[in-house]
């Protein structure tokens, strides 16, 4: 896995150059996360296409001080796609990077042959303790993230990384994140959406319940859903083999 910071959006690929005749998995992480949610399937899959995670802005290695509004994030991926070059992107986000899909596939749908959801929904409410705890004590909100966010039986060195990640990240920017979160509401406008989607659920997801999930495969016109076993919010670090796979047989339904 290679590291990049091209005008300040920083990001990870598993190769570098990216091959202009291959499609582009463009991994978009949730809520004070970073490039590093999608470690293993970077380098997982990049014998197959090109993969990059990147940072949002104010987080990881990009610049910037976050945003609140998916609407904003969105702009800045779609100028990111653009800086970088990225050869004919697939966006596959989680929770609010799914939130930064889905608007993708509604405004740009011009720009995207598909997009992968996990664990997102087309509301996201956010739990006003969410906000009580990073804003109060944001050292209790990192020690209970591995609590809330993933499944017991998710051994902690598995969420490490993104953790120490997370504690990096200015309070302020997490809250921009979250309140993004709670006004986005495309539950009217996701019918819309023509491309064919992969959602991902995961049976112990407490943030985004399988319920919104399985939301998005009754209401989008082209949707094919994976139910995850073992593991919550953090998916793709909790059981990434099973993410990976879930992404191979997509690639396959593809023909890429
Ligand atoms: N897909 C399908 N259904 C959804 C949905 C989605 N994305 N979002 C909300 N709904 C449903 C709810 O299940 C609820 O249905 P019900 O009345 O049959 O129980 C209804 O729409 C209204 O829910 P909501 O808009 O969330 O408002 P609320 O006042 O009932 O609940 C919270 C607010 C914050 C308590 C709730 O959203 C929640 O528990 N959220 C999950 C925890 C969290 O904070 N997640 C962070 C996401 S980034």
């Amino acid at each position: 896995m290679e590291e990049h910071i091209i005008s300040g959006y920083g990001f990870n690929s598993g190769t570098w150059p990216l091959d202009e005749n291959q499609s582009s998995l463009l991994f978009i992480h949730g809520s004070g996360g970073s490039s590093i949610m999608w470690k293993h399937q970077v380098e997982s899959l990049t014998d197959r296409v090109n993969t990059i995670a990147i940072d949002l802005p104010g987080h990881g290695k990009s610049a910037g001080d976050g945003f609140n509004t998916v609407a904003d994030y969105t702009h800045a991926i779609i100028e990111f796609i653009k800086i970088a070059n990225v050869p004919k992107p697939i966006p596959v986000g989680l929770s609010l990077g799914g939130a930064i899909v889905q608007q993708l596939l509604i405004e740009h749908s011009g720009s995207f042959s598909a997009g992968v959801l996990v664990n997102t929904g087309a509301r996201l409410r956010v739990l006003p303790l969410i906000f009580e705890i990073i804003e109060k004590n944001f050292d209790q909100y990192i020690n209970s993230m591995a609590e809330f966010a993933a499944s017991e039986k998710t051994p902690p060195e598995k969420l490490e990384p993104l953790l120490k990640e997370t504690a990096r990240i200015k309070p302020e920017i997490i809250v921009g994140d979250f309140r993004a979160c709670d006004r986005f509401d495309v539950m009217d406008k996701i019918a819309d959406i023509s491309v064919p989607v992969l959602i991902v659920t995961a049976e112990e997801d407490k943030l985004t319940p399988v319920k919104y999930g399985m939301y998005l495969e009754e209401h989008l016109q082209k949707a094919k859903r994976v139910h995850v076993m073992d593991a919550g919010h953090l998916a793709p670090l909790e059981q990434p083999d099973a993410i990976n796979s879930a992404l191979r047989n997509f690639l396959d339904q593809l023909n890429l």
